[in-house]
């Protein structure tokens, strides 16, 4: 993947990238999943997650010294907000960066970190005025090989198995002050504004996960005979088949509307909330049909589909969970900001 671009697909060529749109990304992203999402979440957090928010808001220093890096997969990017006390409510930062001199000094643990085990560079959220609250947060770009760093564990998950999450521990990590992105205090807008577009990556992923489902049940409704002909044949199953073309199909359009979004330089946040609530939700209700589909083969690992229905649910928790998807589209109704949801592009 790194030969072939897909770790830098959105970085300009000046740093080594692909220079493509967002719609190119959740393409790939979306073909990908189809096969394994392991692969795809590892590239998506390093194109959406690392690179896009260095390259929209680094000083020119970060930008040349770690880009060329990270968009040729030289070096694997991770990107460090949860805690364990601090998931959904991502404010409640309770790792510290102090300021000492020319450096913060880093303290604190970090939770399921997609990437962890193998990273180079960590994208860190601290709190460093804990008076200023969410405001009182930085965002340090932190070396691997800084002394003080301890990587825990690798979490037994139930899918993306392939994909290494892991705890970080950061003890008096001395981080450069140039290693912060943006100005004082900047730091936790910039992982809400990251995020914004990772949720995009995360619903082409959740979108590829249901369209490779759905593809597997279909071959296998057609081949499969039961009561003297193919399963496709009985209304029951035809009926679910239509079901999942139609509902992935919707979940398609949310995606690459979000893309088109970004691209255009509107905004997109409640958009991307809304492409990853439904494509997630979609992944996982349609893998689950398609387990059904194939019977009991569905249910053994000789069968693709089975591992499609255990990645699929991850989906709907990392990267802001269906909850806090619906918490930010509610709030952009109620602030007034979705009033046309319907206006076409
Ligand atoms: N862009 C920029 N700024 C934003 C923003 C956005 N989309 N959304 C909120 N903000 C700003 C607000 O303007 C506000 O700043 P000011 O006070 O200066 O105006 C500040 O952020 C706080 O916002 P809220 O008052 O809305 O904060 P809240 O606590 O009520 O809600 C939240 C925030 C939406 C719930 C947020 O905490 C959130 O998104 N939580 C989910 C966290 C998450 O997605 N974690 C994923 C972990 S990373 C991961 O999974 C990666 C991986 O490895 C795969």
């Amino acid at each position: 993947m790194c030969e072939m671009g897909f770790m830098g697909m959105m970085v300009s060529p000046e740093y080594g990238g692909g220079g493509m749109d967002t719609l190119s990304y959740v393409l790939a992203l979306e073909e990908i999943s189809k096969i394994d999402s392991s692969a795809s979440v590892i590239m998506s957090v390093n194109n959406s997650l690392v690179c896009w928010g260095i390259e929209s808001y680094g000083s020119p220093e970060q930008k040349l010294k770690y880009l060329p890096k990270l968009a040729t997969g030289e070096w694997i990017g991770a990107f460090c907000l949860s805690e364990p006390e601090a998931g959904s409510d991502a404010t409640s930062q309770r790792t510290t960066a102090k300021e000492d001199g020319d450096h913060y000094i880093l303290n604190g643990t970090k939770n399921w970190i997609t990437n962890g085990g193998k990273s180079s560079l960590h994208v860190v959220m601290a709190q460093s005025h804990t008076e200023l609250k969410h405001r009182g947060i930085n965002t340090l770009i932190v070396e691997r090989s800084s002394p003080g760093i301890e990587i825990g564990a690798k979490e037994d998950k139930l899918g993306i198995r392939a994909s290494d999450t892991h705890s970080i521990m950061y003890s008096d990590v001395r981080v450069p002050k140039e290693n912060r992105i943006g100005p004082d205090g900047f730091g936790f807008k910039y992982a809400m504004s990251t995020l914004d577009g990772g949720r995009i990556g995360i619903a082409a992923q959740a979108l590829g996960i249901a369209a490779g489902a759905y593809e597997l049940a279909l071959k296998y409704a057609q081949d499969r005979e039961a009561f003297g002909k193919p399963i496709m044949n009985h209304q029951i199953i035809a009926f679910k088949l239509a079901d999942m073309a139609t509902e992935i199909e919707a979940a398609r359009l949310l995606v690459y509307r979000a893309a088109r979004l970004k691209d255009m330089g509107m905004d997109y946040s409640s958009m991307a909330a809304m492409a990853k609530l439904f494509a997630s939700e979609t992944a996982m209700k349609h893998t689950v049909e398609a387990v059904q589909i194939h019977g009991g083969y569905g249910y053994v690992k000789e069968y693709h589909v089975e591992r499609l229905m255990r990645d699929a649910k991850i989906t709907q928790i990392y990267e802001g969970t269906s909850e806090i998807q619906r918490l930010v589209i509610s709030r952009a109704i109620l602030s007034g900001e979705l009033y046309q949801p319907m206006a076409t592009l």
